[in-house]
């Protein structure tokens, strides 16, 4: 790595002669894209806590818990002591668990939309299968989400993740495939709606009246630059799935840490499906469809050719991500939500004081234990204004690289996350770093 303003501190060897071994099996050197980090990635030892300490020794304020994942920080007690008790009883089985039914139990009973709940793998099957859901209720194939929006890997999902509204800005917006080759059928069958525009999504919507199987939204989407969905867009949205019969989905795979009762609760919205993913399986692969009670009973009907929507999965509710994600909720009391709360108020505050006392074009914003770095003064209310200030201009990732080096590992678009082992020292520890780095790439 390159030294930035002269402060290379981290050491990165075994990192370094680790990425050249990864480079021999895996094609980048890399197993998925989302670690890679120019010109390396950092290779990690373990976590403690809210801290990480990568294969050199350095120790890193985690800031990105595991895209989110890790409420409670690494290796929770609580968590760890779960998670060893069952494999001693057997790691995976195909037949149910009582761990499984613990685990719904408590969802069930703390968020209000989920008055069923079926368990999978990722957030980006429970959102695949939340889709499937409803296409199978309303028998229509079409489906409705938000420009920039990510909610994983499946294809109708994917649709316009990236758009660039520099090229290709159209009003309405339209649908764009993720990856070449996918089939041009998923852009014919998903209809783009811009975020936070009335006018826009009014005019997308028209003509689509008994053709949608479901809207898909995140109330807060990360991608779109943390930007939370305006109260008058969402009753948009929802008096036109009411009208239509078009089922409403909230992707809270990455939301739900927004409160105890999850993210659609804490913006006043009823959805008839939801997604979870991420927190509800303390640090172990898991996804969650819960919904409506007769939305929901759409995976338990069959007819004379069998179910009408198959759901499996060789490790969906194991009985490792069971005991974990009971471990991380039954933590996760009202108490803990307050606490993550006030973190994130003193977080927004102390690095928006740094801001202004250097005068620099940034903003703070975000809610709950969710916060962003934007590189403008203004904060964004659309995607298309978020993504106008990431371009090849932004001082994100030379604002990254520095924190990096000054011990916080930051996720390169600006979005920080939150835990509860975090103190006030790690807020000191962010706001000195953060006008360190700032100094240091000359901001
Ligand atoms: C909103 C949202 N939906 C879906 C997903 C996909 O979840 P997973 O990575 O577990 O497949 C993510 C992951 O970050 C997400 O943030």
């Amino acid at each position: 790595m390159r030294p930035v303003g002269g402060l290379a501190k981290r050491i990165e060897n075994r990192s370094a002669s680790l990425f050249e071994r990864g480079r021999k099996v895996f094609p980048g050197g890399v197993t998925r894209t989302t670690v890679v980090r120019d010109p390396l990635p950092v290779y990690v030892e373990r976590g403690e806590g809210a801290w990480l300490i990568d294969v050199d020794g350095n120790r890193l304020l985690d800031l990105n818990a595991n895209f989110t994942t890790l409420i409670h920080g690494h290796a929770f007690k609580p968590i760890a002591d779960a998670v060893a008790a069952q494999l001693e009883r057997g790691s995976c089985f195909a037949n149910p668990t009582e761990h499984e039914i613990a685990l719904a139990e408590l969802i069930c009973n703390r968020i209000p939309a989920a008055e069923r709940i079926r368990f999978v793998n990722t957030g980006t099957e429970a959102v695949m299968f939340a889709i499937k859901a409803a296409r199978a209720v309303t028998g229509r194939s079409q489906i409705a989400k938000l420009e920039g929006t990510y909610h994983g890997g499946y294809d109708w999902a994917e649709i316009s993740e990236h758009t660039d509204p520099g090229t290709s800005a159209t009003t309405p917006p339209i649908a764009l495939n993720n990856y070449r080759g996918a089939p041009r059928s998923v852009e014919a069958e998903t209809i783009v709606l811009a975020l936070n525009d009335v006018e826009r999504t009014t005019a997308a919507l028209a003509g689509t009246e008994g053709k949608l199987a479901a809207i898909l939204i995140d109330v807060m989407p990360s991608r779109c630059g943390l930007i939370p969905i305006e109260p008058e867009y969402l009753a948009l949205l929802s008096n036109y799935c009411r009208r239509n019969r078009t089922l409403l989905i909230s992707d809270e795979v990455l939301n739900l840490r927004q409160g105890f009762e999850g993210a659609s609760a804490r913006f006043g919205i009823t959805p008839d499906l939801m997604t979870m993913g991420k927190i509800i399986g303390g640090g172990l692969p898991i996804g969650a469809i819960a919904g409506r009670r007769d939305v929901m009973e759409i995976f338990a009907q069959r007819d004379a050719h069998g179910w009408l929507l198959p759901q499996g999965g060789t490790f969906s509710a194991n009985p490792l991500s069971m005991v974990a994600g009971l471990a991380a909720m039954q933590a996760l009391d009202r108490s803990a939500f307050e606490k993550l709360e006030a973190l994130g108020e003193e977080v927004r505050k102390a690095l928006s004081a740094v801001i202004a006392k250097r005068n620099v074009d940034m903003s703070v914003h975000g809610r709950a234990s969710l916060f962003r770095i934007q590189p403008s003064r203004r904060i964004p209310r659309t995607y298309r204004e978020a993504f106008a200030s990431e371009g090849p201009t932004s001082p994100m990732p030379r604002l990254c690289e520095a924190l990096l080096r000054r011990g916080i590992n930051l996720p390169r678009h600006g979005t920080g996350v939150l835990s509860t082992p975090m103190t006030d020292a790690e807020v000191r520890h962010l706001s000195d770093a953060f006008a360190g780095a700032l100094a240091d790439i000359g901001l």
